[in-house]
């Protein structure tokens, strides 16, 4: 009769716990050391043995039943926990995945890698140099004297402060300046392709205050005007992949070039077909130039070039607002990966 009493509060206790913890204490409280079925147990000793055989029985059972009823309540329990856990973290295994955003190079830069690359492959070195640049680089080395009426054909950024021999600061015009800088740094022959960032203050439809440019540069005691054309056509019919492409050189004026040329190119197919478009400024490579490279202009001749990359890559991918490559907007620069 006592046994059924235990078995019947211990049921009672366990369904009124609440959660796990608190179950575990009602489970001490009857089948623990001191538990109430435990001291049964403990008191069969003193039974003779046929009373100890039925109540051992009897006590097995009741043992049992509260096992049952423990881990029915343990069940229950865990099973509501889950229950909660499910509803507060809403897994909906129907959308879409995130996947991983694929980054890609911009317009710019792919144009900047593949004549890179195109030079490269014949024999160019890659060289970089700085964006804040000294007067004397950028302009008096370049055959520029300071007033000249040359300078304004450049909208130039000044920027404060002086550079170790106090000459004034600016943010390059162009990239003209490595020619210069690193025929200091090399002797002839020269062959250097320096591509890299220009500023000028200048903005509409085809400039931006931040443009690219590629200068090249071959130096040795005989490269002829020849040569250069050679050189750019194979160039840009190999950027443009048009064998078709055909290449004037129009006489024009640049102070470090003598005789200077702008460089215009014919599309006979594809999207500009029917259009000479300019593409570079170019020349021999003046005297003077020479003459503040350091080398002797009676023994090293040579040509330059200047491109906009900007230029290359509206035309490659028909684009025709340059500002477009600087709104970072993605709907248009996805275009392009
Ligand atoms: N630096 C010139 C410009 O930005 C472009 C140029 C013309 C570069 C002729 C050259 C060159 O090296 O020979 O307008």
């Amino acid at each position: 009769m006592d046994l059924e009493l235990i078995v019947c509060e211990a049921k009672h206790a366990f369904s009124a716990a609440s959660d796990i913890a608190a179950l575990e204490n009602e489970k001490a409280r009857f089948l623990g050391k001191t538990g109430k079925l435990t001291k049964f147990l403990k008191g069969i000793g003193q039974l003779d043995p046929d009373m100890r055989k039925k109540e051992g029985a009897a006590i097995n059972v009741a043992k049992h039943q509260i096992d049952m009823a423990l881990q029915e309540r343990r069940q229950v329990l865990s099973d509501a926990l889950l229950d909660a856990r499910l509803a507060t973290e809403i897994i909906d295994v129907t959308l879409p995945g995130r996947g991983m955003g694929n980054g890609t190079l911009h317009p710019v830069l792919k144009t900047w890698e593949r004549v890179e690359y195109i030079f490269r492959s014949i024999g160019f070195d890659v060289a970089d140099g700085p964006e804040i640049e000294s007067e004397w680089f950028n302009f008096t080395a370049l055959n520029s004297p300071e007033n000249h009426p040359a300078r304004s054909m450049q909208d130039t950024f000044y920027i404060e402060g002086n550079d170790d021999t106090g000459k004034p600061l600016l943010l390059r015009t162009h990239t003209s300046p490595m020619q210069v800088r690193y025929a200091y740094m090399k002797k002839p022959p020269i062959k250097l392709i320096a591509p890299g960032r220009t500023y000028r203050v200048d903005f509409d439809a085809t400039h931006s205050p931040m443009f690219h440019q590629i200068e090249g540069l071959w130096i040795a005691d005989d490269v002829s005007f020849s040569d250069l054309k050679g050189i750019y056509t194979d160039f840009l019919r190999k950027f443009f992949e048009n064998d078709d492409i055909q290449v004037r050189f129009r006489p024009s004026y640049f102070p470090f070039t003598e005789p200077s040329a702008e460089i215009d190119m014919y599309f006979q197919t594809g999207k500009n077909a029917g259009k000479w478009l300019e593409i570079s400024g170019a020349g021999q490579v003046h005297p003077t130039v020479l003459r503040n490279m350091g080398l002797d202009p009676e023994c090293h001749v040579g040509f330059a070039f200047g491109s906009g990359l900007e230029r290359l890559t509206m035309l490659r991918y028909g684009v025709e607002d340059l500002r477009l490559f600087y709104e970072n907007d993605l709907r248009f620069l996805r275009q392009f990966m």
